[in-house]
């Protein structure tokens, strides 16, 4: 179940050419089970008609601060009495500078001057228009104002200039929102994760590899951010976007992977090894490809760095949490694993309940016991990881 499930939202949409873009945006928290108001201002319907979000909404979409649908025409007041978030994607320059100045001489700025609910903008306009010191000045406001500001991207624009001011895509603004809508009971804590595989090469077309979407790890990284954690997310080779609000340092090999967690690990509270790290790498890698014809090849190895029990083994070590995958004996190697590398939590689950699909069964080895999760997706798998080492921290490790 999606975390917007139940949540109603009020969609103020400006006059921009990315409120296109806001319909695919209603789509997504309709499809997530949220319900939807949308707001237009008069040059916002100059872009988009409002038949399309009432289409996309089923619900009838307010243009006017003097409708008779309120019989007290107080609709800018009763609009986000039940609201849980008032969004407005995409926000013009002018709208962000009326903001910052509490005019209200519209349906929706006297909708943010009277609502008594969070308020999110995502800002859209021409590079030259974001970067003027008045919305820079107007942006800085509203920060201060307690607004959370949702991009903008930096990009190719409708007025055909590359740069900064590009509405955030719809996806990205939707998993802004979900993230902002949950508790945070991680603000201020760091995470440092590995996820993914490791790639040790032989020659410049072949490899030694581990089998691992990365789906696991990048799901848990999602979570945490959700939690409120800073997240540095060290990614092996993978094809997945990286998650809303994740700083991803992308590697390659084990020794790689290595060097960028010793980096960063010193400001690191909890540190996550999720990433199949391979355990060898040849000791030689052929400049040129190795040729099919003469000699069969012998590939010598060495062995890689263990990461985690390396960030376990620090003095000043952070919470550390491993992962085990195993294809038999779960209890026996997970509970191993937590014991040797000196970890507080073991994430372990069996090759065939996760491996490369969308679902996972895990069971969660800590030193007071092991406990089971119930099988789910893989992203509500990472919610009751992170939700366990809340409580974890919570009693002190
Ligand atoms: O490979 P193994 O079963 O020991 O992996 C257990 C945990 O250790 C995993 O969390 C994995 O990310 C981590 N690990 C590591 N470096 C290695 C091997 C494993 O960080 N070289």
């Amino acid at each position: 179940m999606s975390e917007l499930a139940g949540k109603t939202i009020v969609l103020g949409v400006s006059g921009g050419v990315a409120a296109y873009k806001a319909a695919e945006l209603v789509r997504l928290l309709i499809k997530a089970g949220a319900r939807v108001h949308v707001v237009m201002t008069e040059n916002g319907v100059r872009f988009v008609t409002p038949t399309t979000f009432q289409a996309l909404s089923g619900n009838s979409v307010w243009t006017e601060a003097w409708d008779d649908r309120r019989a007290n025409n107080m609709s800018h007041i009763e609009l986000t009495r039940a609201a849980d978030a008032l969004l407005i994607a995409p926000a013009t320059a002018n709208i962000l500078a009326k903001l910052a100045n509490g005019l209200a001489d519209d349906l929706l700025s006297t909708l943010v001057l009277a609502r008594d609910c969070p308020l999110l903008v995502a800002p859209a306009m021409n590079k030259q228009m974001w970067g003027n010191p008045a919305t820079q000045r107007n942006v800085e406001r509203l920060r201060a104002d307690g607004v959370a500001v949702i991009g903008p991207a930096a990009g190719e624009q409708a007025c055909g200039e590359v740069g900064e001011g590009r509405m955030s895509e719809p996806v990205e603004i939707f998993e802004a929102l979900a993230a902002f809508l949950q508790p945070k009971p991680l603000a201020g804590r760091r995470v440092l994760m590995t996820a993914g595989p490791t790639y040790e090469p032989i020659d410049p077309v072949r490899g030694i590899t581990n089998i691992s979407s990365g789906k696991m790890g990048y799901a848990l990284a999602r979570a945490f951010v959700q939690a409120g954690a800073r997240v540095q997310l060290v990614s092996g080779p993978v094809s997945l976007p990286t998650p809303y609000g994740v700083e991803r340092i992308d590697v390659q090999t084990a020794a790689q992977m290595h060097q960028a967690v010793m980096q960063h690990v010193g400001e690191a509270d909890v540190f996550v090894g999720v990433a199949a790290v391979a355990d060898y790498r040849p000791v030689d890698v052929a400049a040129d490809k190795i040729k099919k014809a003469g000699e069969l090849p012998a590939i010598r190895l060495e062995r890689n760095p263990d990461i985690l029990a390396d960030v376990a083994s620090l003095p000043a070590a952070p919470f550390c949490v491993g992962f085990a995958a195993e294809s038999r004996d779960l209890d026996s190697y997970a509970r191993g694993k937590l014991e040797a590398k000196r970890l507080q939590l073991v994430v372990g689950n069996l090759v065939q309940d996760g491996m490369g699909g969308d679902t996972n069964q895990v069971v969660l080895y800590d030193a007071w016991g092991s406990h089971p999760l119930p099988r789910a997706s893989k992203r509500e798998v990472a919610v009751g990881i992170v939700g366990h080492l809340v409580q974890l921290l919570a009693t002190g490790g």
